[in-house]
């Protein structure tokens, strides 16, 4: 029976970073009416073999401390495999307690304060922050942006891109495909030339495709590992995080083929005598990749028409909106500067009178005041809902 995406589990009062206290961080009147469109997880029921694989970690009584065993890299090289057609050994696979930690590791293991780090712009903020935390220089490689008939689409900019790699302290870059907030897949060809130039500057190529179990009909998901296998100054990152909605979890992984590069990073976490697993990260990650496996295909199918109805409705009611209608990943960017909203206003005026919360597009790019990304992961009812008062609050505005 296919799986019931149009169910939503109760998330308030469960501590959920998405749903609990968001009234209270935005300053707006508390509601039961709040819909987030933000946090970057599902409003989805997780696929029941996972939950009951987690059922079974606990079922012992016991929450002692457990070992890594081998069929972690076993089950995520399975994957790869069959889902990506890339042969990935085994122990080349190190766990991580999520993905950022692991970007965070690579930079600790591969870069000097000071030294420069690439990261695409508009970026997923924890690229940004962790750079900058760690003391490194952020290299803004800015993303060019198009637009047809309202349809966005952003393409790399390689002249800027080989420059900044050529800068002599430039020494990591933080790939980041499918693109969040752009939803971009890049092609062999963009990743090819990506790892050329990294490869002549000596650059290392961190590719996060923590989205990549999510694209959309007719796209074709290219890893990073498939096309930069003569370049040892690489890794890629992955969980089931996004597409299994387990990001509470933290049952993340690293592949990493360079056994001294591997090494490295692994030094990272055991000078900080950090756990690079869960409790149940073997048990989300094997069954993910081992029952579960069905559950990615037919959450696409869903997402897809959720993607379809929205673009289609908003650039019907709201004819200057320009959006992306992205390859990979839940979440639209969108260019609300065209619907008579001032820029520094939309974002409050959906949060207070629509009473939907989207992620301001400032949180990505400095440069994007009037964007906001919006995550459509979540029953078809439930996003009409969201679509309709967003309509509605920007309508009355122009009134
Ligand atoms: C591109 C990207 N990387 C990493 C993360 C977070 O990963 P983790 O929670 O495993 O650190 C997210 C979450 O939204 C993301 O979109």
């Amino acid at each position: 029976m296919p799986f019931n995406f149009d169910l939503a589990p109760q998330r308030r009062g469960t501590n959920c970073s998405k749903w609990d206290d968001v009234a209270a961080s935005l300053g707006i009147a508390p509601g039961d009416d709040l819909l987030p469109l933000s946090v970057a997880d599902m409003d989805f029921f997780c696929a029941p073999e996972i939950l009951d694989a987690v059922r079974g970690a606990i079922a012992p009584g016991a929450l002692g401390y457990r070992h890594f065993s081998p069929r972690f890299g076993q089950a995520v090289a399975g994957w790869m495999q069959r889902r990506h057609g890339l042969t990935v050994q085994p122990e080349a696979v190190i766990s991580l307690p999520g993905v950022v930690p692991g970007i965070a590791a690579a930079i600790a293991a591969f870069t000097q304060p000071g030294d420069g780090v690439i990261v695409q712009i508009p970026a997923y903020p924890p690229f940004m922050n962790v750079t900058r935390d760690m003391g490194r220089t952020l290299r803004e490689n800015r993303l060019i942006e198009r637009e047809q008939d309202g349809v966005l689409t952003y393409e790399i900019n390689f002249d800027q891109l080989r420059a900044l790699a050529a800068e002599p302290n430039t020494r990591l870059m933080v790939l980041c495909s499918p693109h969040n907030p752009t939803g971009r897949c890049y092609s062999r060809e963009e990743i090819a030339q990506i790892s050329a130039i990294c490869a002549e500057h000596d650059v290392f190529l961190v590719s996060d495709e923590i989205h990549s179990d999510l694209v959309q009909r007719g796209v074709r998901f290219v890893p990073a590992l498939a096309v930069t296998c003569e370049n040892t100054r690489v890794c890629q990152l992955g969980s089931p995080s996004k597409s299994f909605n387990t990001a509470g979890t933290h049952a993340a992984y690293m592949i990493i083929p360079d056994p001294e590069a591997r090494a490295a990073v692994r030094r990272v976490f055991s000078s900080m005598h950090l756990p690079t697993s869960s409790f149940v990260s073997e048990e989300v990650v094997t069954t993910a990749y081992g029952p579960a496996a069905y559950y990615p295909d037919e959450l696409c199918a869903y997402l897809d028409g959720n993607i379809a109805f929205f673009t289609e409705t908003m650039h019907a009611a709201l004819p200057g909106i320009r959006m992306t209608h992205p390859d990979g990943t839940y979440l639209v960017w969108a260019d609300f500067r065209g619907c008579g909203v001032p820029a520094d206003r939309i974002y409050r005026l959906l949060c207070e009178k629509a009473r939907v919360i989207p992620t301001p597009g400032y949180a990505f790019d400095p440069q994007a005041m009037g964007y906001l990304r919006i995550n459509l992961a979540m029953p078809r009812a439930m996003l009409k809902e969201a679509t309709t008062r967003i309509i509605e609050a920007i309508r009355d505005f122009n009134k």
